[in-house]
């Protein structure tokens, strides 16, 4: 694996670690992604069942859409791509900041011990009142006489706290600045195909793409300083293991305050 993390730039006492992750970090947990071979958007259509419009136009047909990604997921455990993440992320606590993003609803990251990962499109786990806009911790499946108490708001006015297509995602009034802040930024496991996400590597010095498919689907990988190919499962634990020992002999060889 051809990644120098000597080249790092540490600004201030304490680097930032910035990761992105996408529906490929929970593959192999069994949980489907959206555009490889047989990803939910080869069989579905994400304008009928994953749009505001659609959100509009038939409520029932996108609560059932979600309703069996809900009941899919549940079985599903973090896998060591996961466990890597939320490992890194306590071991390094004391001398650097990592910020882990993921494009994913599901909750394997929290599962597998993660201290703090961020719902850039939301997450299974809440519901948002589409009446008050409040969110809170989802109860059962989505149906049309659900009821949320606060504002006595009823039929559909609950939904899953998902970020549909044409609706802003979450975090980017402080996700520039924290890229831009960056000694590293790690994509994992996304096609770099839906925008906001796919323009983050635009903000950072020293970016690394760790993935699966070979040939880019679209999206000029040109900005990405490294890439890795292969399952995450099998390349993120020893990469993140490079990037902590890297950390602590820089961190150990600077000069003391
Ligand atoms: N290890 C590493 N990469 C993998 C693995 C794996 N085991 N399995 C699949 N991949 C890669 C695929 O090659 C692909 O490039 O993960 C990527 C998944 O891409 P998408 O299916 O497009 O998922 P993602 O990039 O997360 O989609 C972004 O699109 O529809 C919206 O809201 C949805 O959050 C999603 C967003």
């Amino acid at each position: 694996m051809e990644v120098n993390f000597k080249e790092l730039t540490f600004k201030g006492e304490r680097p930032l670690v910035f990761i992105l992750s996408g529906a490929g970090l929970s593959a192999e947990s069994g949980i489907p992604t959206f555009r490889d071979a047989n990803g939910l958007w080869r069989k579905y259509d994400p304008k009928e069942l994953a749009s505001i419009g659609a959100l509009e136009r038939h409520t029932q047909d996108v609560f059932d859409f979600y309703n069996e990604r809900i009941k899919n997921a549940e079985p599903c455990r973090p896998n060591a791509a996961h466990i890597a993440i939320a490992e890194f992320q306590k071991d390094v606590a004391a001398f650097c900041d990592v910020i882990h993003v993921t494009q994913n609803v599901d909750n394997l990251n929290e599962l597998a011990g993660s201290p703090r990962v961020f719902h850039l499109h939301g997450d299974f786990q809440t519901s948002q009142c589409r009446k008050c806009k409040k969110t809170f911790p989802r109860i059962g499946f989505y149906q049309r006489e659900q009821v949320y108490p606060d504002c006595g708001a009823n039929n559909f006015a609950v939904r899953p706290n998902v970020v549909l297509f044409g609706e802003i995602p979450y975090g980017m009034d402080w996700i520039p600045s924290y890229l831009k802040k960056a000694c590293v930024f790690i994509s994992v496991g996304t096609s770099g195909t839906v925008y906001p996400a796919a323009d983050f590597v635009r903000e950072t010095k020293v970016s690394l793409r760790i993935n699966l498919d070979l040939d880019p689907l679209i999206h000029p990988y040109s900005k990405f300083n490294h890439r890795v190919y292969g399952k995450c499962t099998e390349t993120l634990p020893p990469l993140l293991d490079e990037l902590k020992k890297e950390l602590i002999t820089r961190l150990k060889e600077k000069p003391a305050e």
